[in-house]
């Protein structure tokens, strides 16, 4: 059977006349539509969504509008993501919207690093609460809605595993099939498993993620199936809500530094320009820094920033067992260049080492995260030895990932086997016990782990 670019009603694709374009980051040409792959069709470089409307929103207006709807309940209202929707691009018809209730994710105050650390007021904006566990959802919603209108029966993406769930869920949710491309024996079961069920066609692929990235992008230019990597421009603009979302948890005061995983860079690019939107509207007063954290092993953007002084792509093969952010050759590389820049942030890298004990610690608050997510804190740490973060500052951390979609990574950790040679771990681990299964048994194991206070780091 033939690819057919029309969905199995038989519907068009579709052009309805938008309000919002299409701006390249290089070199600023504006069109009202993008091709397939979502790239310049004068530079070849990326495109980011521009409305001349937004600017002439009344901030007073929108935020009592927004605040309004987390009491009604209409299908787009209870949508975290569209009810931010006066500043996302509009679908031509709210029946083409594909949501499953994402965003709203909760803002808690992490109290346990708070003390240990020395910073009275650190946050974690999880969005490991979305429906699929990530904050993929966020911007998924968006972009399958247009994939959607466009009358699209196939979506694809590559994935390192989060990506690969969320659209897989918005795909069979929008009456469309999905095509995922992941590096084989490099995501975890649980977020593969996600694809399966949520009914992918599912192609492990002997390559890592930015191998699968480049063959996607040969594919979209040849078969008319749609782009859901973060290339896509519509999906950054639902990422956007996180930074609304926050800064109305925070009744509008923007925090002094919002720290972020960095993979692909899609994340932190929809968060900076959602807050030199927020600024330009003033929904805001003044900006947050807005640092990016990755893993030693996967450090594009640190080396691109050092070496190459932002201005070329550094490249690395990538390796960490923080898989949802071993990615070697990040797409987004210079939107998030230019919103650091903005911002006053910063790009650090951590150890994995100190990723691990970063999760372990959040896991001991009761929240948990994936080990991607848990960069955040560990690199925090080392941002406050380097004084880019002040004790006084108030601190957001984006949990990006659910604990649940790594259950591996968090065996390993406590039984012991992941980093074994880790001692300074071992306070952190609490392995399973094996007992007989006797009262006395039982008793004892109780009044040993009494004994031992659970650990505090300073580190
Ligand atoms: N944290 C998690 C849990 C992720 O899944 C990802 C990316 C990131 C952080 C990094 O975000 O790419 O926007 O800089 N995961 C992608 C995927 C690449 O395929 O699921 P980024």
């Amino acid at each position: 059977m033939p690819l057919s670019s029309t969905s199995e009603k038989g519907s068009k694709p579709s052009q309805p006349q938008a309000s919002f374009g299409f701006r390249c980051i290089g070199c600023g040409l504006v069109t009202a539509a993008a091709a397939q792959d979502f790239r310049c069709s004068e530079c070849g470089n990326l495109l980011e969504i521009t409305d001349s409307s937004w600017n002439s929103r009344n901030p007073t207006v929108l935020k009592t509008l927004w605040r309004e709807r987390r009491s009604l309940n209409a299908s787009l209202d209870l949508s975290g993501v569209w009810r931010f929707r006066e500043l996302l691009p509009a679908p031509a018809s709210e029946q083409h919207v594909v949501t499953l209730r994402e965003g709203n994710t909760p803002l808690y105050e992490l109290r346990q690093s708070s003390r240990s650390i020395g910073i009275p007021r650190l946050y974690a904006k999880h969005q490991g609460m979305n429906p699929t566990g990530s904050f993929k959802d966020t911007g998924m919603t968006v972009a399958a809605t247009f994939a959607r209108q466009a009358g699209y029966r196939w979506v694809a993406c590559a994935s390192t595993g989060n990506t690969s769930a969320s659209m897989a869920a918005y795909a069979a949710r929008g009456g469309m099939r999905s095509l995922v491309l992941v590096p084989e024996g490099k995501i975890s079961w649980s977020k593969l498993s996600q694809a399966l069920d949520y009914g992918a066609l599912t192609c492990q692929l002997r390559t890592d993620f930015d191998g699968c990235l480049r063959l996607l992008q040969e594919l979209v230019r040849q078969a008319p199936v749609y782009q859901l990597n973060s290339i896509n421009p519509f999906r950054l603009e639902g990422q956007k809500t996180l930074a609304f979302e926050l800064m109305e948890q925070l009744d509008w005061q923007p925090p002094d530094h919002i720290i972020v995983p960095g993979g692909n860079l899609g994340n932190s690019s929809a968060i900076g320009k959602a807050l030199l939107e927020m600024l330009d509207l003033r929904l805001i007063a003044r900006l947050p820094k807005l640092s990016v954290i990755q893993a030693e092993g996967a450090n594009a953007l640190v080396r691109t920033l050092r070496e190459g002084g932002g201005k070329r792509l550094v490249s690395v093969q990538a390796e960490t067992r923080a898989t949802a952010i071993r990615i070697g050759n990040p797409a987004s590389w210079e939107k998030a260049v230019k919103v650091l820049q903005a911002t006053g942030g910063v790009c650090e890298q951590v150890s994995e080492l100190e990723i691990a004990q970063a999760k372990a610690e959040i896991g001991a608050e009761g929240i948990g995260c994936e080990p991607a997510s848990a960069v955040t804190l560990a690199g925090l740490k080392k941002l406050l030895r380097q004084g880019f973060v002040k004790p006084e500052e108030t601190v957001v951390l984006v949990l990006t990932g659910n604990l649940l979609k790594d259950p591996d990574f968090t065996m390993g950790f406590h039984r012991g086997d992941l980093l074994r040679e880790s001692a300074r771990l071992n306070p952190f681990r609490h392995p399973p016990v094996v007992l007989d299964a006797s009262l006395d048994a039982v008793i004892k194991t109780l009044e040993q782990a009494e004994k031992s206070d659970p650990p505090h780091s300073n580190a």
